[in-house]
């Protein structure tokens, strides 16, 4: 029941009667205000880093590009593509969650969005799975395609979750295995299967889609749980995530300097906030939620709500009156 700051230089035992509120989990880096007495340290206050604004990093790196892709510079420096994204007002990537496509009524509302979508589509779909509502096994899953069959010239970007045949538990996960996704790709040429979490570069934006239940695990393993209101989103923002890894791709977890935009998504209600100049933002479950999705339009970084539609069936109105029969 005791719990210890440490550092590579040694550890000390804290007091923490006093508690903050805070989703605190045991490895995350916290900053403790107090005094050292008989050995323990004695915490006032509690809290999170501040976090660095990627200008500062900016200023201090130049413009190397640690984001990755094929560029060695930073395309943060290039006016051009700058200047595409200011001017490209149509540009719109539509964010999705949980979408089970082996349900009826999800497959309804996405062929009804696609039909809205059809005069103006959107630059990119950001699908994060789970794919399906109920597990078929390791290597099995009904990837319904006839959704897709629209003439969009749309990215489609498939991030996968954690119930989707793969290696469970592990991070970076690797994109649904080929013969899954074989057929479905042949005939959606604009179909990219990708790992979780991912990294979307669109024109000097950054942007990291991660699918996980981080509120929950959050929870689940924080040191002492919550009382009262707690700014959930805000606190996801700060996590720092204890989970396996395939160390050689540990960098693929790093979001330093801070992108963009980063999409948790995850089956926590859904939020868009601002924090240190980034927009974080979270779909939350398609069908869950309602059939609620989030349209984000990177000319001007504003994120809005969207809902696709249910057509209600048509309503008779009967009029009673005496004096007709
Ligand atoms: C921890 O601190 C509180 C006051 O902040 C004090 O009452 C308590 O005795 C301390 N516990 C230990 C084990 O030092
Ligand atoms: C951002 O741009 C989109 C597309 O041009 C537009 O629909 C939306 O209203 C704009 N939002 C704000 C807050 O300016
Ligand atoms: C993912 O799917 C599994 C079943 O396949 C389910 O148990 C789990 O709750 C799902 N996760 C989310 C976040 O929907
Ligand atoms: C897609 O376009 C082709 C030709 O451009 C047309 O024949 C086909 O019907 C279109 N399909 C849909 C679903 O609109």
């Amino acid at each position: 029941g005791k719990f210890y700051l440490e550092d590579p230089s040694g550890t000390v035992e804290l007091n923490i009667s006093k508690f903050h509120s805070g989703l605190y989990t045991e490895s995350c880096f916290v900053l403790a205000e107090g005094w050292y007495e008989d050995s323990v340290f004695h915490v006032n206050a509690f809290g999170f880093p501040p976090t660095e604004p990627s200008s500062t990093t900016r200023a201090y790196y130049g413009n190397i590009n640690f984001f990755g892709g094929p560029s060695s510079t930073s395309v943060k420096s290039s006016s051009k593509l700058k200047q595409l994204e200011e001017e490209n007002e149509d540009a719109m990537f539509v964010i999705m969650s949980d979408l089970w496509l082996d349900s009826v009524d999800v497959l309804e509302k996405l062929r009804t969005m696609f039909s809205g979508y059809s005069s103006m589509p959107p630059t990119c779909f950001i699908f994060c799975g789970n794919f399906s509502s109920a597990p078929y096994g390791k290597n099995q899953m009904r990837l319904s395609i006839s959704f897709l069959l629209c003439n969009y010239s749309s990215r489609f970007v498939f991030v996968p979750g954690p119930e989707d045949p793969g290696p469970s538990a592990i991070l970076p996960r690797p994109p649904l295995a080929e013969h899954i996704t074989e057929e479905f790709r042949e005939r959606v040429p604009f179909s990219v299967f990708t790992t979780n979490p991912c990294r979307i570069q669109y024109c000097c934006q950054e942007i990291v889609v991660f699918r996980e239940d981080l509120v929950n695990k959050m929870c689940r393993n924080c040191v002492r749980l919550p009382s009262g209101n707690l700014d959930i989103p805000n606190h996801v923002m700060y996590t720092h995530i204890t989970s396996l890894f395939y160390w050689a791709y540990d960098y693929a977890m790093r979001v330093y300097p801070i992108p963009d935009v980063i999409v948790f998504a995850d089956k926590y209600d859904p939020f868009s906030i601002t924090n240190t100049d980034c927009l974080c933002v979270n779909p939350g479950s398609f069908l869950r939620s309602g059939f609620t999705f989030k349209v984000y339009y990177p000319s001007n970084k504003t994120i809005e709500d969207r809902y696709a539609y249910v057509f209600a069936p048509p309503v008779s109105f009967f009029f009673l009156s005496s004096g007709f029969r």
